[in-house]
C-alpha cells in the first residue's frame, strides 16, 4: 500500500507539530508517514523536538528571493514524494507558483493545509488569541483550512467553536485553544491515514 506522505512546516514552538508526530506513531506506517519537519527559522525549538522524536528535519532559511527559497523547498518535497503539507505555525505566506507546482504533482490539488487559532474569517493573521481575548469575544475556536496565497483565507475544511470565560486570563484561553488545535489536527491526520479524507498521491509530471 502507498502510504500518505506528510511534511510538516513550522517556525516556532512546535506543539502542533509534536502532536502530529506523536499521533503518527500510533498509526500504521503503511498508512501514513511523517517524512520530515521543515523550518525556516534557525533556532526554532520545533527542530530539536522533532529530531529527538526521530523525525528528519530540514532548515531552509529565507533566501534573497522568495522564488529561491520556495525552489529549494519544492526540491525537498519532490525528493520525498510528499502528498500533504501541514503548516503548523509556519510564519510565512506561500506563493501562487509554489501552490501551482504542488497542484501539478497532485492531480490539480495542492494539498497544503493550515491550522489557525480562531473561527476564520474572524481574527486572521498574528496574535489571534490575544486579540479575541482583549475583545472578550463571546465565541472563539479553531479552523483547519486549505492554503491559498492569502493570509488565512483558503477554503475552510473544519471548524470547532469554544466558549471561553471572558474573566479567565489569556494564558487559560491559549491553553484551551491549543488543546483543541491538537485534537483537531491529529484527528485530521488520522482521517488522512484512514482515507476518510481523500489523497491525490504525488505523481511526477513532465
Ligand atoms: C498555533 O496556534 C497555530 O494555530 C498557529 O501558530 C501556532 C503555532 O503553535 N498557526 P505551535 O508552534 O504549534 O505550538
Amino acid at each position: 500500500m502507498n502510504p500518505v506522505r506528510v511534511a510538516i512546516f513550522a517556525s516556532g514552538t512546535g506543539s502542533n507539530a509534536m502532536a502530529l508526530i506523536n499521533k503518527a506513531k500510533e498509526l500504521p506506517n503503511s498508512s501514513l508517514t511523517i517524512e520530515f519537519v521543515l523550518s525556516d527559522k534557525l533556532n526554532a525549538p520545533v527542530l530539536e523536538k522533532a529530531k529527538n522524536a526521530g523525525v528528519r528535519t530540514y532548515l531552509i532559511e529565507k533566501k534573497q528571493t522568495r522564488e529561491q527559497h520556495e525552489a529549494e523547498i519544492l526540491g525537498v518535497l519532490r525528493e520525498h514524494h510528499v502528498d500533504w503539507v501541514l503548516l503548523a505555525g509556519y510564519m510565512r505566506l506561500v506563493s501562487g507558483s509554489f501552490l501551482k507546482q504542488l497542484s501539478q504533482w497532485h492531480d490539480g490539488h495542492s494539498q497544503v493545509v493550515n491550522i489557525h487559532p480562531s473561527l476564520l474569517p474572524e481574527y486572521p493573521g498574528k496574535d489571534s488569541i490575544a486579540r479575541a481575548h482583549t475583545d472578550k469575544a463571546e465565541k472563539t475556536g479553531v479552523t483547519i483550512h486549505l492554503v491559498d496565497e492569502g493570509m488565512d483565507t483558503g477554503s475552510i475544511l473544519l471548524q470547532e467553536a469554544l466558549f471561553l470565560n471572558p474573566h479567565h486570563p489569556l494564558q487559560t484561553w491559549a491553553e484551551e485553544i491549543h488543546r483543541l488545535e491538537h485534537k483537531m489536527y491529529t484527528r485530521f491526520l488520522q482521517d488522512l491515514a484512514f482515507k476518510k479524507h481523500p489523497t491525490n498521491h504525488f505523481q511526477e509530471t513532465y
